[in-house]
């Protein structure tokens, strides 16, 4: 797997999220109160509540249309609700987010 840089990890408030544009489409990358990150879809299964408007608590994060809550490790809706949304590699080195290469080829911005 080959790494990009997408940018700093300061560049995230904590418990927040930017977007970043790549061929799968708009992935979320959310940022913990413990600096951990985490890169998912960015679309909420339900009805396409943009997740990285959502509230990040803990390793899960709370779509801002109906409140449905996502495991950020597996991409599964918690609780009664049925769902799942994709989730992608990502890690922090040296203060820098990666991102696996092959998702961001042919990335638009
Ligand atoms: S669109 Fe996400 S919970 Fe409804």
């Amino acid at each position: 797997m080959s790494w990009i840089d997408i940018g700093s990890i300061e560049d995230i408030p904590l418990r927040g999220a930017r977007v970043v544009k790549t061929k799968v489409g708009c992935v979320a990358v959310f940022r913990t109160s413990e600096n951990e990150v985490f890169a998912t879809s960015d679309r909420c299964p339900h009805k396409n509540g943009p997740l990285s408007e959502g509230i990040v608590h803990g390793q899960s994060v709370t779509c801002p249309l109906h409140n449905w809550v996502f495991d950020l490790n597996t991409g599964v809706a918690q609780g009664a609700d049925e769902g799942q949304i994709d989730t992608y590699p990502a890690k922090v080195e040296a203060g820098r987010i990666l991102l696996d290469g092959t998702l961001l080829m042919n990335r638009a911005a």
